[in-house]
């Protein structure tokens, strides 16, 4: 597995494969969930690049910036096991450079939900991710649905901008207890771990309501809601692939999402129906 840590360095790697590119960006700190989208670029694609970069700029002032999990050896040591090829590994100054062009999300997707919770979040992530395909130049980049909205708004960047990647939605991974598997996660005691729990919870509770024929959006919300008490929840929303909020679940054109503060960590989780 090469190693790079800078632009050149990885263009240089890159130049070096012939074939299709999968390219999987992470800010590290990785897990069984980042493994699958590995496993899955492996097996699609003739090279596969993984990033680890922690992106200052998705970070708003106050947030887990300084403190987000940095587990370099580890990291290393799982792409290597998972076949990795190249590992772009850039510090800040690789990537950005004083006062740049920037990508803005659009209001109606990029500035509601966890845009509204994190004004400006999916304005750093998007601009980080137009600089990596540019680096990379990959065939396919894998990311998870747990990020539905990060998901939906780089489709939406690839599409708008003709970018030439396919953008590959790999399910949510799950503990054997229904816990979504996030790299937040260790910001958990294992009290916390366990009221962790109402949030896959109120998700299976809405997956059951829609499978006995309920598909009444409030009503689905409001028992949704009785399952997360007494966390402190941001939203709780059902709303089309668009990211329109709908009064019916529409069966193949729905997620419901959460966000909700278990101690001082915001987790997020979702269902697609
Ligand atoms: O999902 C993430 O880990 C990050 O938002 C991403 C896509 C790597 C951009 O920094």
């Amino acid at each position: 597995m090469i190693i790079a840590r800078s632009v050149n360095e990885l263009q240089d790697a890159i130049a070096r494969r012939n074939g299709s590119i999968g390219f999987v960006p992470t800010m590290g700190a990785l897990h069984i969930g980042h493994r699958s989208l590995i496993d899955a670029a492996r097996r699609e694609n003739d090279t596969v690049v993984v990033s680890i970069f922690i992106n200052p700029t998705q970070f708003l002032p106050g947030e887990d910036f300084s403190k987000y999990p940095r587990k370099e050896e580890a990291d290393f040591k799982i792409c290597e096991i998972s076949g990795v090829d190249i590992l772009f590994y850039p510090d800040v100054k690789a990537m950005y450079g004083e006062d740049e062009v920037r990508i803005c999300a659009p209001d109606s997707r990029g500035y509601i939900l966890e845009g509204a919770s994190r004004p400006g979040h999916f304005d750093g992530v998007l601009t980080v991710v137009m600089k990596l395909f540019n680096q990379v130049r990959p065939t396919r980049a894998y990311f998870g649905k747990k990020d539905a909205q990060q998901l939906t708004l780089i489709t939406q960047m690839v599409k708008n901008f003709f970018m030439n990647v396919e953008i590959i939605p790999m399910d949510t991974v799950r503990e054997g207890d229904g816990l979504a598997l996030s790299s937040r996660n260790v910001y958990l005691d294992p009290q916390e771990r366990v009221e962790a729990l109402k949030i896959s919870a109120s998700l299976k509770r809405a997956t059951e309501q829609v499978m006995q024929g309920n598909l009444n959006s409030e009503s689905i919300r409001q028992k949704m809601a009785a399952v997360l008490e007494p966390l402190d929840v941001e939203y709780i929303a059902i709303v089309n692939r668009f990211f329109e909020s709908i009064d019916e679940v529409i069966l193949g054109n729905t997620i419901i999402l959460v966000a909700a503060r278990v101690g001082t960590t915001r987790l997020i989780d979702n269902v697609w129906m």
